[in-house]
């Protein structure tokens, strides 16, 4: 059967798809004027996975997104303390479509499923950061009903 099929995420099957994707989209989320090498950043990357973990279940919830049976992106859930309220919110670290797919719903599709999930644990609220460079996930994230809530700046000194 073809279309989009969402499940959860299997670390032996998905960890090379969810690493190619997860580090493309964290990558590009560096602002280009603060250029890191890639290679360095391929070991801060790996770094990053073993420690926030997404394939352990204790920590997160990975839903996978496959188009027509193929590896077309994922949704990982995590959790974040609030700084202020020191709540701790689920939080998306990583939405993301491979290129080949994307502009058919897959993202809509996974969102859909990590809400509908985490309203069934009973959470109220989901948070995520986006960089204000990324005009993709702006207008995802705008269609989804996300509301700025803080605003993070920098300065070229
Ligand atoms: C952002 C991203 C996840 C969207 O995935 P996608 O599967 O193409 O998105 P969908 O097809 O489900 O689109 C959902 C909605 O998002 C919006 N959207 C998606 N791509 C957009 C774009 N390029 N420009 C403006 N709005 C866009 C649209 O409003 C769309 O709704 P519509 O089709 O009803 O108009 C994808 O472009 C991506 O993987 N980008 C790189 C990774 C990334 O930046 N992730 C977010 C940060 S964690």
């Amino acid at each position: 059967m073809g279309g989009i099929r969402i499940r959860r995420y299997d670390h032996l099957r998905d960890q090379r798809k969810f690493a190619a994707l997860n580090f493309a989209t964290f990558r590009d989320s560096i602002p280009q004027d603060e250029f890191v090498d890639e290679a360095e950043f391929k070991q801060h990357h790996a770094w990053l996975l073993r420690h926030f973990a997404p394939h352990d279940p204790r920590k997160n919830t990975v839903f996978v997104a496959e188009f027509d049976e193929k590896y077309a992106g994922h949704c990982w859930l995590g959790q974040q303390t609030d700084f202020f309220t020191r709540r701790v919110d689920p939080w998306i670290f990583d939405l993301s479509v491979y290129p080949e797919f994307r502009g058919r719903g897959v993202a809509k599709a996974l969102h859909a499923t990590a809400v509908q999930f985490l309203q069934d644990a009973g959470f109220k609220r989901l948070g995520l950061q986006v960089m204000a460079h990324n005009a993709d996930a702006a207008g995802l994230y705008d269609k989804l009903g996300y509301e700025p809530r803080s605003v993070s700046l920098k300065k070229l000194l």
